[in-house]
C-alpha cells in the first residue's frame, strides 16, 4: 500500500489570512489521521507565512503516524528540526517570491552544504528525505548525500492534461528516475501538485511508497469535510495502484 501523508499546510494558511487561532492545523491532522492518513507533513517556512513553530512542536506531540517535516536548508530551521525530532525532515528549496515550492532541490550544485544538513539531522535521529526533480543525475545523488528516502517533484506532471503525450513523457521521467532511486537502495516518495485525477498513474508507478498531499485535500474538503476528502484520495490511490485508473 502506497502510504499517503496530508500536508496541512493549507489549514495554517487559511488561519495565517486573519491571524486567528482557527482553523487549527493540528486538529486537522488529528481528523486526517482518523481518516487513514498514515501521518502528516507540514512545511516550517523561513518566513512563516503558513505553519508556525507551535504548530510543529504540537504535531510532534499528538501525530500517531509518520510526521514529516519539509524545510529549507538553513540552520535555523534545522535547529528547530533536531530540537523537536519529527520522524522525517524533507529538505526542498524555498524562495521568498514564490507561491509554493517551485522545483527540486539544487543536490548536485549545493552538495556540500545539503550533506552537512543531511548529517546534522541524522544526527539527531530523523531519516531524511530529499525534494528533487525527476532527472537522472539528482536521482542519483540522494543516496550519495546520505538520504534514505528521495520525493520527486511531480509538479512537471501535474501541468499536463491527463492521458497526453506530454503527461506521458513526464510519467517517464518520473518512473525512470524512481528507478535509479530504487535501486540505489534509497525509499521512493512522489508529490507535489497532485489531485484526485492525476494522482492514479503516479501511485502505479514501481516503487513509490509513499506521497505527500495537501492543495487537493484541503480544497476538497471545504466542499465536503476533511474526513471524506481524505477517504477520497485514499481511494484514489488505491485504484491507482491496482492499475483501475485506465478503465
Ligand atoms: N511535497 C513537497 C516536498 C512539497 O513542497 C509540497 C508542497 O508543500 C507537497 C509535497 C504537497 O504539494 P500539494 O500541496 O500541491 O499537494
Amino acid at each position: 500500500m502506497v502510504r499517503l501523508l496530508i500536508n496541512v499546510d493549507h489549514v495554517a494558511t487559511l488561519r495565517q489570512q486573519r491571524d486567528t487561532f482557527y482553523p487549527d492545523p493540528v486538529v486537522a491532522a488529528g481528523i486526517c489521521e482518523l481518516a487513514g492518513a498514515d501521518g502528516i507533513t507540514i512545511h516550517l517556512r523561513e518566513d512563516r507565512r503558513h505553519a508556525q513553530e507551535r504548530d510543529v512542536r504540537i504535531l510532534r506531540q499528538t501525530v500517531r503516524g509518520s510526521l514529516n517535516l519539509e524545510m529549507a536548508v538553513v540552520p535555523s530551521i534545522i535547529d528547530i528540526a533536531c530540537d523537536v525530532k519529527p520522524d522525517m525532515c524533507t529538505l526542498v528549496p524555498e524562495k521568498r517570491a514564490e507561491r509554493t515550492t517551485e522545483g527540486g532541490l539544487d543536490v548536485r550544485g549545493r552538495a556540500a552544504e545539503i550533506g552537512k544538513a543531511v548529517r546534522r539531522l541524522r544526527d539527531a535521529g530523523i531519516e531524511v528525505s530529499l525534494f528533487v526533480d525527476p532527472e537522472e543525475k539528482s536521482a542519483r545523488a540522494c543516496a550519495e548525500l546520505g538520504a534514505v528516502q528521495a520525493e520527486l517533484h511531480t509538479g512537471d506532471y501535474c501541468h499536463t492534461r491527463l492521458g497526453s503525450v506530454a503527461a506521458g513523457r513526464e510519467l517517464a521521467r518520473l518512473e525512470k528516475a524512481g528507478r535509479i532511486v530504487v535501486d540505489s537502495g534509497l525509499r521512493l516518495a512522489a508529490g507535489h501538485g497532485l489531485d484526485y485525477i492525476n494522482v492514479g498513474p503516479v501511485a502505479a508507478l514501481a516503487g513509490v511508497e509513499e506521497m505527500s498531499i495537501g492543495h487537493a485535500i484541503v480544497a476538497r474538503a471545504v466542499m465536503v469535510g476533511i474526513e471524506r476528502a481524505v477517504r477520497d484520495m485514499r481511494e484514489a490511490i488505491d485504484r491507482g495502484v491496482r492499475g483501475a485508473h485506465r478503465e
